[in-house]
């Protein structure tokens, strides 16, 4: 870290107050209300957490509540319970017994409704076959699949019997899911014949076939018929989702698996190495998957409830399934590209499916507010009652288009702050409580104990910028990073010490004590709300047999909100041709997956370097985004390779 504490300049005074019709039904109804409630969990936090866990159904009571022994926490120790059957068999005894669970549909259209007793039998099926095909308690198995109802079932199969699952976005390259089969060590993968996006068919069995053939683990490679494409078939391997559970008995006994069982593993990139497997686990993550699902989206019998994350990320893990269902909400799912076939697709399904609560990214947002207001006026979305964000901040300017063209003016927006490590909404609104502020987070939850401190660890006063750290365990933070403990010590407790959770993002909070997220300060890029590390993109460049050097940084993106651009030195003696760019560009999407592709590549003689060899990685942000390079320069060794730059510029 470079500065002591983030110069901040941002400057927006609205403050938004819920309306008295919102508040007077909502779960939280006041900012009084709200801040009793954080007086009391801040007071006795374990309580708080009690109370929330104690909304699950425990097949045995937990007997100590925390256990603490920094950095490692364990939470509810001695209580038994079952994800599956949280989300699932509780709800069968009443009325959402018939209840949609799970809305879905197809990119071309094509819809599916599974109700709670639907969901459940799919699942028992599933969760049978997996037993059936060898899988056992504790046993990883790899999701790689499109956004398919079998996804979801397939999650809630794996905890049913205790096996962990590692859900890989299908927008990375086989080489990403390559090792990410490797460091868990997976007996099986989930995959379909592919899923439809953009009005094609993309495949996906090819790319689990490349890795798998590098992956003695996996035993079983389970395939859901989606498209109709030919794939390639290992007869003594490959097995249909459909004949896998064709015959399978609608009943499985959901097993109880003790609180801190591992539930899921989930690869998120870090500033430096591999990405990194944040393990969570069940008691914990689930009371808090659900008690925020309800408490930040305002959960309501009667909703419809849209979070448009990719089950690849913990988005879709923590408020597409586990959380919505958690609370026998019905939660919808849409399969393909926002703008397909025409840019209102969004809006045309809020309209038909009457979404109530609609939560998106705000790269989404910016893409559809550049398009102008007539594709969402052309529809009425007079349903929804509540928006959210998450994955980065989002820019005023953004947010009151979300509020006025999309929301009518009417539905409060939660800017809900956390990450793959928190496991749920660590800083929110709560739409009948909080009066927001367009770019915002604004409050700590109730039971997190957020703080902005400087580089010792000491809270800054509010209105100075500093870093975010959480200064107490919570229920659902990672466990560890898989296979590598002495990462976790190093990435999250060594810099404030063994106690505080470092997040990674700067923060400042204003005079009302309210978050404002100002990035990260590592070397992690955020690209559509999606982590990269500069590491990970930088390795793949230089894999290239051309290339002997590579730096890469992020630029502001209109859309995107950061881009990646990429500073390569060749080796000496090659010139870059104009089919430089492209292989570079290909040799990353290879690596990492389309989502990784530079927005920019330039080739440059030499990298601004400290007299210790490090990359300016500051001074290169300067160049690339076009701004005159400020700061310190003077532990440059070679001033030449700057000036160099910005000529070219
Ligand atoms: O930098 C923060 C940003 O996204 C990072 C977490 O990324 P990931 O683990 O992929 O999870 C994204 C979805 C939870 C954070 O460290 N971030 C996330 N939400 C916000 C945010 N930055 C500002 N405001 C937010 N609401």
């Amino acid at each position: 870290m470079a500065t002591d504490t983030i110069e901040t300049n941002l400057k927006e005074n609205r403050v938004f107050k819920p309306s008295r019709e919102f508040a007077r039904q909502a779960h939280v109804k006041s900012a009084a209300q709200r801040e009793a409630l954080s007086k009391n969990a801040a007071r006795r936090p374990e309580k708080y957490w009690e109370k929330q866990a104690a909304e699950l159904k425990w097949q045995k009571k937990w007997k100590k509540t925390l256990e603490w022994k920094p950095p490692l926490a364990k939470w509810f120790v001695g209580g038994q319970l079952n994800v599956s059957e949280n989300c699932l068999d509780r709800h069968l005894t009443g009325p959402r017994r018939n209840k949609a669970a799970i809305i879905w549909e197809g990119e071309p259209g094509d819809t599916r409704t599974l109700t709670y007793h639907q969901l459940h039998r799919e699942t028992c099926r599933f969760a049978n076959a997996l037993k059936n095909l060898g899988v056992r308690k504790g046993d990883r198995v790899i999701l790689y699949m499109p956004l398919v109802p079998e996804a979801a079932i397939a999650m809630l199969a794996c905890t049913r019997i205790g096996a962990v699952h590692s859900v890989v976005f299908g927008g990375f390259s086989s080489q990403s899911l390559r090792d990410r089969i490797q460091d868990t060590k997976a007996k099986i993968v989930i995959t379909s014949d592919g899923g439809y996006r953009k009005g094609k068919a993309f495949g996906l069995k090819q790319q689990v076939d490349d890795a798998v053939e590098e992956c003695a683990s996996v035993k079983k490679v389970v395939v859901v018929k989606r498209t109709d494409q030919t794939v390639g078939w290992h007869p003594q391997r490959d097995v249909w989702w459909h004949d896998a559970v064709e015959g399978q008995s609608a009943e499985n006994i959901p097993i109880p698996l003790d609180a801190e069982h591992p539930l899921f593993v989930l690869y998120t990139s870090g500033s430096t190495g591999k990405p990194k497997g944040i393990l969570h686990t069940t008691g914990g993550y689930l009371t808090v998957a659900a008690s925020t699902a309800r408490q930040v989206f305002d959960l309501k019998e009667d909703d419809v409830y849209w979070c448009t994350a990719d089950v690849g990320w913990i988005t879709g893990h923590t408020y597409v399934v586990y959380g919505p269902l958690a609370n026998g909400a019905t939660t919808f799912l849409y399969e393909g590209a926002p703008m397909h076939p025409g840019p209102d697709r969004f809006w045309s399904l809020i309209a038909k499916y009457g979404i109530t609560i609609f939560y998106t990214a705000p790269t989404a947002i910016r893409a559809f507010m550049r398009l102008g207001d007539s594709h969402p006026q052309k529809h009425d979305l007079s349903s929804l009652r509540l928006l959210g964000t998450v994955g980065e901040p989002i820019n005023p300017k953004a947010w009151s288009w979300y509020h006025t063209v999309i929301g009518g003016g009417r539905c409060p927006i939660v800017d809900t702050y956390w990450q793959t490590e928190t496991g749920g909404i660590m800083i929110s609104p709560l739409p009948g409580a909080t009066p927001t502020k367009p770019g915002s987070a604004t409050l700590a939850m109730p039971g997190i104990d957020a703080a902005v401190v400087d580089k010792n660890g000491k809270e800054v006063p509010n209105g100075k910028g500093g870093f975010l750290v959480i200064r107490k365990p919570w229920p659902s933070m990672l466990r560890t990073v898989y296979g590598d403990p002495e990462r976790y010590k190093k990435q999250y407790f060594s810099e404030f010490g063994p106690k505080l959770y470092f997040t990674g993002d700067g923060a400042r909070r204003d005079k009302d004590g309210y978050f404002w997220l100002l990035g990260r300060v590592d070397d992690v890029i955020n690209v559509s709300g999606h982590r990269l590390s500069t590491m990970e993109v930088e390795s793949a460049l230089v894999a290239h047999p051309q290339v002997a050097e590579a730096a890469v940084v992020s630029i502001p993106h209109e859309i995107k909100g950061e881009g990646i651009a990429a500073f390569v030195t060749l080796r000496r003696g090659t010139e870059p041709v104009a089919a430089t760019t492209k292989e570079l560009e290909k040799a990353v999407v290879k690596a990492i997956g389309a989502i990784a592709r530079p927005d920019k590549i330039r080739f440059t003689d030499a990298l601004p370097k400290t007299r210790s060899g490090k990359i300016m990685r500051r001074l290169l942000r300067s160049v690339a985004s076009g701004e005159a390079v400020s700061g310190d320069t003077t532990t440059l060794e070679d001033f030449s390779a700057l000036t160099k730059l910005q000529e070219e510029d």
